[in-house]
């Protein structure tokens, strides 16, 4: 690869051992994926500072490279921790785990991140701008940035992003390159769509036709809410490796089909349709067994807006909720929430709202130890990971639906 003087500086030691470390790390991806040169990005969001999904050996390199002076020097936000520090011991963590946590903490801080805790970190205050080169993992942020942001990130991991922090680039590869940003595949929607449980089955019947393509789709309303978009995204980051999406007539550089795809004429087996019959077996596929034992329902992943929020405020008032629920969210959202009267309103319901976590990043088979046998979730990743994670089968539906059903239904 092609290095500037202070790449090789960096890579010499002249910057430190952090520095020198993330040289060596950036440079063995850029070789593997033949990138010519590195290039500047402005931001980056780290995944796997956690002592569960990024292990213990992750938590000691992250306090190693804070004690060996490593500073980040871009704007640097985080994604869930592995509990929500204000109710860890109800929810029965172990107090080691939860100094772990606080410990990986302590060393991004020192090291100058930003405590966001959330896999949302573009409703917390730290969003990059259309065409801006960034540095992003968590497969659900990292395609929100490209698709809705129109910023432009490979889908990276918890090591190198770390070291795109420390050093301020990135190897220009994927999704830096405009010649990878158009629509290879094109889905047409042929049903309208309403709330983000629908948008995320609609992401995951493409994540699975689309695989690593880009998807341009055709047939969404003007009016999709960024939530709806959100929602899309993690449904096809999840069942393919989809990291940028088109919604034409709606996202950047999509105004026109031709517009998406730049020069490129697709074959017909190229073009893929959902309608009902897609979104229904798509549900069925996510959704495998009715509701049995002691449930949980969980909402908010990726991590909830406040517009989510009060929805859910909204659709909880009055009603009786047979199960427990929890609702993930950041702690800037939450704080918002609670100012707006939404936390309140939902926690005086019997449901809790957590912050700075997820229960995917919790340790695995939490969930059973709490003694739940069943999960509820409106989201498609959360219904795609919690059977392999939780080791417990998922009925997967919007909260609205599944209180009918569970007061309609006999779920034997
Ligand atoms: Fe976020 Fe957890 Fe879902 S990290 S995207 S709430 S699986």
């Amino acid at each position: 690869m092609q290095l500037s003087k202070r790449e090789i500086e960096m890579l010499e030691g002249k910057y430190g051992y952090p520095a020198k470390k993330s040289m060596e790390i950036l440079i063995a991806v850029g070789e593997c994926y033949d990138a010519p040169r590195m290039i500047s990005v402005s931001s980056a969001h780290l995944v796997g500072c956690n002592p569960i999904t990024g292990g213990r050996a992750g938590a000691a390199f992250i306090r190693e490279l804070a004690d060996k002076g490593g500073k980040f020097i871009i704007s640097t936000s985080t994604n869930p921790a592995c509990l929500d520090p204000w109710n860890w011991k109800e929810l029965k963590f172990e107090e080691g785990l939860y100094q772990e946590q606080i410990a990986v903490n302590k060393a991004v801080v020192e090291m100058g991140g930003f405590l966001s805790l959330t896999c949302t970190p573009y409703l917390t205050g730290h969003v990059p701008r259309a065409g801006e080169h960034i540095a992003w993992s968590e497969s659900s942020a990292t395609i929100f940035a490209n698709s809705v942001l129109g910023a432009r990130t490979s889908r990276e991991s918890g090591p190198t992003v770390l070291a795109a922090a420390l050093t301020g680039v990135t190897p220009e590869y994927g999704y830096h390159l405009p010649e990878n940003c158009y629509g290879q595949v094109k889905i047409a929607v042929k049903t309208e769509l309403k709330g983000t449980t629908q948008y995320g089955t609609l992401g995951y019947f493409t994540g699975k036709v689309a695989k690593e393509k880009v998807p341009i789709f055709v047939g969404i309303s003007p009016y999709v809410s960024s939530d709806e978009l959100k929602s899309l995204g993690a449904g096809m980051a999840v069942s393919g490796s989809v990291a940028l999406y088109h919604v034409v007539g709606v996202t950047l550089n999509a105004y026109t089909e031709e517009q998406a795809l730049g020069s490129k004429k697709l074959h017909s087996s190229d073009i893929y349709e959902f309608g009902i019959k897609e979104l229904n077996q798509t549900q069925e596929f996510l959704s495998k067994k009715a509701p049995r034992g002691n449930s949980l329902v969980i909402l908010g992943c990726p991590h909830a807006s406040i517009s989510e929020l009060k929805y859910y405020a909204q659709v909880l008032s009055g009603k009786k909720v047979v199960s427990d629920i929890w609702i993930l969210t950041s702690r800037i959202v939450r704080q918002y929430a609670e100012k707006m009267g939404y936390i309140e309103s939902i926690e005086s319901n019997g449901a809790r709202v957590l912050n700075d976590t997820c229960s995917l990043t919790m340790p695995r088979g939490h969930l059973k130890k709490l003694g739940y046998e069943f999960v509820i979730t409106d989201s498609a990743k959360m219904a795609n990971y919690v059977p392999g994670i939780h080791d417990l089968p998922c009925y997967y539906s919007n909260l609205e639906q599944y209180i009918i059903d569970s007061n309609t239904k006999t779920w034997v």
